[in-house]
């Protein structure tokens, strides 16, 4: 394949996607399967660095690896695999954290935001490693290109400067990869609360629109989102936060601009635009919930996915960390 090579990861860290990382990040890795050579992994390794239940990591992950079936990742196209059925992750993490800073590695925000929230579970030294654990994610692969938010652009940093060490240091072994960045139209806010941005650990489960739940709840939540007093259906991100996200919502699920929304509801109010746009959160949810409901009906069908995606996986990451231990004097 000489397309250019895309590395994601999507941490299984919750029973559903939502909306957000729905249209933020998972939608995207399936358009980007026209264009690129495609490598998904379900991240479990990195979702037991801040404490976990084992039976719920487990459920997670399939669900996980479930979803993103069931959106539209093509595991005949695209490497799609569970992290720990894949040793060299790990193995690479370790190579990599012998060549970065301390102090290189204490200045990554995520981990200062992160474990300033919890206790000693949350500060692990998995988490204050993890960066490094994503940068082996990313070069194991020869990747080209990473999707990137805004949250994530500093890890990216340093796993380019972590590729360009080890060449420097040991000869050409990693490719350097390259952030593909993710516009910012595809932020979605948290409905009850739409300056904040749409996360699992919302403060109200009326903010967040969850891929697997029962659709007439996302209706509801879309009817009672909140807006403003003006009712005025127009894009103004300063002003008009709520209607904004809920603009943005609708013309990522309908593949309407923006402006033909706010030409067809001119107006009109909210409540026929928010009527409107629970139709469309159903239609685009319902089929996704049936083919995720089908993978976890056939747990045979979706280990057999798996097993072969983790066996896709190594034969690339296999010799890419073989020309790394060579390099090191392994
Ligand atoms: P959460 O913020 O709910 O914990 P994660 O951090 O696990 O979600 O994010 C998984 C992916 O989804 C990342 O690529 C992230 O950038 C994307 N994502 C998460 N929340 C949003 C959002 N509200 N809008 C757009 N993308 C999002
Ligand atoms: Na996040």
């Amino acid at each position: 394949d000489s397309r250019p090579r895309v590395f994601s990861g999507i941490q299984p860290t919750a029973d559903s996607f939502h909306l957000g990382n729905y249209l933020g990040a998972v939608r995207n890795w399936v358009a980007m399967q026209e264009s690129h050579d495609c490598v998904y992994c379900v991240v479990d390794l990195h979702a037991i660095t801040a404490g976990h239940d084992p039976e719920v990591l487990r459920r997670r992950t399939r669900v996980s690896a479930a979803q993103l079936l069931a959106v539209g990742i093509d595991p005949k196209t695209s490497v799609l695999f569970v992290q720990s059925q894949v040793p060299e992750h790990a193995q690479g993490a370790w190579i990599l954290s012998c060549i970065t800073g301390f102090g290189e590695a204490s200045r990554m925000t995520q981990f200062k935001d992160k474990s300033s929230k919890g206790g000693e579970s949350q500060s692990s030294v998995g988490l204050f490693t993890y960066p490094i654990l994503q940068a082996a994610d990313i070069l194991l692969y020869d990747t080209d290109a990473v999707p990137v938010g805004e949250d994530q652009r500093q890890h990216l940093e340093l796993s380019r400067d972590l590729a360009q060490r080890f060449n420097s240091r040991f000869g050409e072994t990693f490719v350097v990869p390259k952030p593909h960045i993710v516009t910012d139209t595809a932020k979605i806010t948290d409905l009850q609360d739409p300056t904040a941005k749409m996360s699992k650990s919302a403060s109200s489960p009326n903010g967040i629109i969850d891929l697997l739940e029962d659709p007439k709840r996302s209706a509801k939540k879309i009817r009672s989102a909140v807006t403003d007093s003006d009712a005025e259906v127009r894009y103004d991100v300063e002003k008009k936060p709520g209607v904004s996200n809920l603009l943005r919502i609708y013309a990522a699920l309908s593949g309407r601009t923006i402006a033909d929304l706010e030409d067809s509801y001119a107006g009109r109010g909210y409540g026929d635009f928010k009527k409107d746009l629970a139709e469309v959160v159903v239609e685009v949810l319902t089929p996704i919930q049936d083919r995720t409901a089908a993978y976890l009906d056939d747990p045979a069908e979706l280990d057999r996915v798996l097993a072969a995606g983790a066996e896709s996986a190594r034969a690339i990451a296999g010799p890419v960390l073989a020309r790394a231990y060579d390099r090191i004097g392994f």
